[in-house]
């Protein structure tokens, strides 16, 4: 069979395409299995993951060991982090809730002290916010610490003999050295903290509005001609004697509280407080109940200065607290008497106590202390017809309380052994 040229060349042209179209379907579609294509920097990659393999094989037991020793510093740390743990209160004590137009901001000065952590006590569980200002002379960080962390408690670090600026609606105003030994340990300070410490808390009150409670004393009283004392009765101080920094310092500041209240309408209340005992006294009180009792428990001598025939009445420090939220509450501005009529000869009491302790302690008399009153006794009229207030702890109750509390503190033998004396809502 003959083609003729153009067929010959028509059937080259098909077979030149067929075979483009059978190159083009082998470099697509291939049925041969995939190889990792040779890449130099891949393979010692992937030689140090079979070699890690193998060493991982090869030191299974040593990370074991390892990770027992790790377990075992997490559990020592554990253990660790639990005792700093319990050194912390955990709970609050129940405070009750007010809502933001019941809920007052209360300043204390002096609120870590003896009074002021009892008072401080009291008014955080009646749902208040509470502002402690204290410097630490006498005070102490532990009268207060199960409330630190609490939202509506704050503590400042502050000498009141400088001025404070902050927003309060009342100041309980407590904060001096209260025992012989602590005011006349620098006389100076106890008048700067009694006058210019009082001017600040009464330019504090009178800039924000605020009423103002001042801590005075039975002492502006003196060594009293009248008994029992009322509170129209001016006093018998000597102004230059050992005690006249704590007596004159608080009659000054009692002046104060009235030229504000006359002059700039400052709201003052002034409870003229009388002996005080109870949980938190500090150790080193220097005044009869705390070292009757120091004494007793210690098997020493219970000392007596002078014939013993002085007389005292001592109020329980609940009973105190009472007092003066009742008189703040009140709208009775004048002076009033804070303080258990019930009187006692000091020779009385150290046999109480002495009995009460259980030890058997001598009872001895030395000289007498100097401007030292004779008699003590507060006239209470006024408390109970405007406040309605009268003391209510039995002194061997609140004695009681105040001997286990010193039990307890000289027991202690390291910081973390706590003898915390734990607020509760009395409702008798
Ligand atoms: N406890 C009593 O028997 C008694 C009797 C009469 C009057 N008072 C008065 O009651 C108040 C409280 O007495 P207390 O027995 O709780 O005494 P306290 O010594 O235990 O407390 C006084 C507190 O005031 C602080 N303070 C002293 N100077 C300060 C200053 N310049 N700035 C800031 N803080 C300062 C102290 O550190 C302490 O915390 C005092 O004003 C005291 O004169 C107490």
């Amino acid at each position: 069979m003959v083609f003729s040229r153009r067929k010959m060349k028509q059937i080259l042209f098909v077979c030149i395409g067929l075979i483009f179209v059978i190159c083009i379907y082998k470099t697509f579609v291939t049925t041969e299995p995939l190889h990792v294509p040779h890449v130099p920097e891949l393979q010692p990659k992937l030689l140090k993951e079979n070699r890690q393999q193998f060493d991982s094989d090869n030191d299974l037991d040593s990370r074991y060991a390892e990770l027992e020793r790790v377990k075992l510093k997490v559990k020592e740390l554990e253990l660790k982090l639990k005792s700093l743990e319990d050194r912390i209160p955990k709970k609050y004590p129940d405070v009750k809730y007010l809502n933001y137009k019941n809920r007052k901001r209360i300043l204390i000065t002096g609120g870590a002290g003896f009074v002021g952590s009892h008072l401080t006590d009291y008014l955080m569980m009646q749902g208040h916010e509470i502002i402690i200002v204290d410097n630490f002379f006498t005070g102490r960080k532990r009268n207060v610490e199960h409330w630190f962390g609490h939202e509506n408690f704050e503590l400042i670090h502050h000498d009141i003999v400088n001025p404070l600026f902050i927003e309060v609606d009342e100041i309980y105003h407590l904060a001096s050295p209260a025992s012989p030994p602590h005011y006349m340990y620098n006389p100076v300070k106890t008048i700067k903290t009694n006058t210019m410490g009082t001017i600040n808390m009464l330019g504090l009150a009178k800039r924000v509005g605020a009423k103002v409670l001042i801590a005075s004393t039975s002492e502006v009283y003196g060594d009293p001609e009248e008994h029992p004392q009322p509170e129209t009765y001016w006093g018998h101080v000597n102004p230059i004697g050992p005690r006249a920094c704590y007596d004159e310092g608080k009659r000054v500041s009692e002046t104060l509280s009235y030229a504000y209240a006359k002059q700039e309408n400052v709201k003052v209340r002034v409870a003229r407080i009388f002996n005080t005992y109870g949980p938190r006294m500090h150790m080193n009180d220097g005044r009869v109940v705390s070292n009757f009792i120091l004494q007793g428990l210690q098997n020493e001598s219970i000392i007596i200065y002078g014939n013993g025939k002085q007389t005292r009445s001592f109020q329980y420090v609940s009973d105190l607290v009472d007092g003066l939220v009742a008189l703040m509450e009140s709208n009775y501005t004048q002076p009033v008497n804070i303080g258990n009529p019930v009187e006692h000869t000091i020779e009385e009491f150290a046999v109480i106590i002495r009995d009460l302790v259980g030890g058997k302690s001598k009872i001895r008399s030395t000289a007498a202390v100097e401007d030292d009153p004779q008699r003590r006794k507060p006239d209470i009229t006024r408390a109970k017809k405007y406040i309605n207030w009268e003391p209510r702890v039995p002194l061997k109750i609140g004695l009681e309380k105040t001997i286990e509390y010193f039990r307890k503190e000289l027991d202690r033998s390291n910081h973390s052994q706590r003898n915390v004396f734990s607020p509760h809502i009395d409702n008798s």
